[in-house]
C-alpha cells in the first residue's frame, strides 16, 4: 500500500507543477524538451487507418433557397447522423475571411507573450474565459498535449476586459456566426429526426454553449501521447473549425478514420447528449486527435450545450420518438450532472453514457 501512496503523490506533484507553471504544454515545448514528461505517455495508440472510406461532406448551397435542396439536406444530415455521426459541411454561409482570421486569432492568444497569457490561467469553471491544460488535469487518465482558451459563450456577465486582447474582435465575430450556424443545424437534426423544426432549440440546447480553442503544439515523442485521447463530446453536438494540419480521426466500426482537413468546412458531430435524448438514433461518434512533430495544430470547437447553471430542466429520451418497441435506454439528467460526470472521468475511453442507462 505504501509504494502506491507514494507513487500518487509523486504523480500529483508533478501535477501541481505543471499546473503552476501557468504555461501549458506550449510552455514545455517553448523550454526546448526532447522527452517529454511520463504524465503525457498514453497508451500505445493504433495508427492503423482505413484510407477507404471517410465521412459525408454535405453542401448547404441552396439551403434558404430552394425547398427540394434543403430536403435532400436533411435525408443527407440523417443518414450521417445515424451511421457516422460525424459529416462536414461546406458552403456554409460563413465568409472564409472569419474563418481564416479565426484561426489566427486563436494563434496569437497561444503564441503571446506568456506573462501575459499566464494572467488568464485558470480551472474556475465559472469564469467567462479559461485558459488551461488539459481540463480534467487531476484526473487519473494519461494527459494531452495541448493547450485550450475556453470562453463560456452563456456567460451574460462578461465584459470587453475580460476578453483576450489578442483577439476580442474575431472571437466575437466567429461566436455570431457559429451560433447562427448552430441553430440551422438544430432545426435540420429536428426535422431529421421527423420533429417540429423548432423542437431542439425549444429544448435550449444552446443556451450553454462554450466555444474551446485548441492549439496543439508540436511534439518531440508524437508516437507517446494524444492531441486528444479518444472520447465523446458532452455536448448535444459540436461545430468544430480545424486547420490544414490533420489529425483528427473518428473510430467508425473498428478502425480509425481520418478526416480530412477541409480548412474551409465545419466539421460537426453528434455529441453524447443527442445520443441520449434520440434513445440512441443519432450516434455520438469516439474521436480523437494525433499529435505531430511538424507544426502547432489549431482548432476550434463549439459546444452546443443546455445553460450548466440551470438546476431543473431534465433531459432524457424525447417522448415523440419513444414506442413499444423502442423503450427508453437512458435515464433523465439534468444537462450539469451530465457534464460534471464526464469531467470527473477524463479521457478515460469508457463512454460517460454508460452512466445513465436504465
Ligand atoms: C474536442 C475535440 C478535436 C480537434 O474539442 O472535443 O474533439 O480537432 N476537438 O481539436
Ligand atoms: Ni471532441
Amino acid at each position: 500500500m505504501g509504494s502506491t501512496t507514494t507513487t500518487d503523490e509523486i504523480r500529483l506533484q508533478e501535477l501541481k507543477a505543471f499546473d503552476e507553471t501557468k504555461a501549458g504544454v506550449k510552455g514545455l515545448v517553448d523550454q526546448g524538451i526532447l522527452k517529454i514528461p511520463t504524465l503525457f505517455h498514453n497508451p500505445p495508440h493504433n495508427f492503423s487507418t482505413n484510407t477507404k472510406q471517410t465521412i459525408p461532406v454535405i453542401d448547404f448551397t441552396n439551403i434558404g433557397k430552394d425547398p427540394n435542396a434543403r430536403q435532400e439536406i436533411i435525408r443527407q444530415v440523417r443518414e450521417a447522423s445515424e451511421t457516422w455521426g460525424f459529416f462536414q459541411v461546406i458552403n456554409h454561409g460563413v465568409p472564409l475571411n472569419v474563418l481564416q482570421d479565426m484561426k489566427d486569432g486563436v494563434i496569437r492568444f497561444h503564441e503571446q507573450d506568456t506573462e501575459v497569457k499566464k494572467e488568464m490561467y485558470t480551472r474556475d469553471l465559472t469564469k467567462p474565459f479559461m485558459y488551461n491544460s488539459n481540463f480534467a488535469l487531476y484526473s487519473p487518465a494519461p494527459l494531452n498535449w495541448g493547450d485550450t482558451l475556453v470562453w463560456h459563450m452563456f456567460s451574460d456577465t462578461a465584459k470587453p476586459e475580460d476578453f483576450p486582447v489578442v483577439c476580442r474582435d474575431i472571437i466575437l465575430e466567429y461566436g455570431r456566426h457559429v451560433m447562427n450556424l448552430g441553430l440551422e443545424l438544430l432545426e435540420l437534426l429536428s426535422e431529421a429526426l421527423g420533429l417540429d423544426p423548432n423542437h431542439l432549440k425549444n429544448l435550449d440546447c444552446y443556451k450553454g454553449n462554450a466555444l474551446l480553442c485548441h492549439y496543439y503544439p508540436p511534439c518531440p515523442e508524437p508516437e507517446l501521447t494524444m492531441g486528444a485521447a479518444g472520447h465523446c463530446d458532452p455536448s448535444f453536438f459540436t461545430v468544430l473549425l480545424q486547420d490544414h494540419i490533420g489529425g483528427l480521426q473518428i473510430r467508425h466500426e473498428d478502425n480509425w478514420i481520418d478526416i480530412p482537413a477541409i480548412p474551409e468546412a465545419f466539421v460537426v458531430n453528434i455529441g453524447d447528449v443527442m445520443q441520449l435524448i434520440t434513445n440512441d438514433r443519432f450516434k455520438s461518434a469516439e474521436h480523437r486527435v494525433l499529435a505531430n512533430n511538424i507544426a502547432p495544430r489549431v482548432s476550434i470547437a463549439c459546444f452546443f450545450r443546455a445553460d450548466v447553471r440551470s438546476k431543473e430542466k431534465l433531459y432524457g429520451p424525447i417522448k415523440e420518438l419513444l414506442s413499444e418497441d423502442n423503450p427508453p435506454i437512458y435515464r433523465e439528467t439534468t444537462f450539469v450532472d451530465f457534464v460534471t460526470y464526464f469531467n470527473s472521468k477524463g479521457l478515460d475511453g469508457i463512454s460517460a453514457l454508460q452512466h445513465f442507462k436504465l
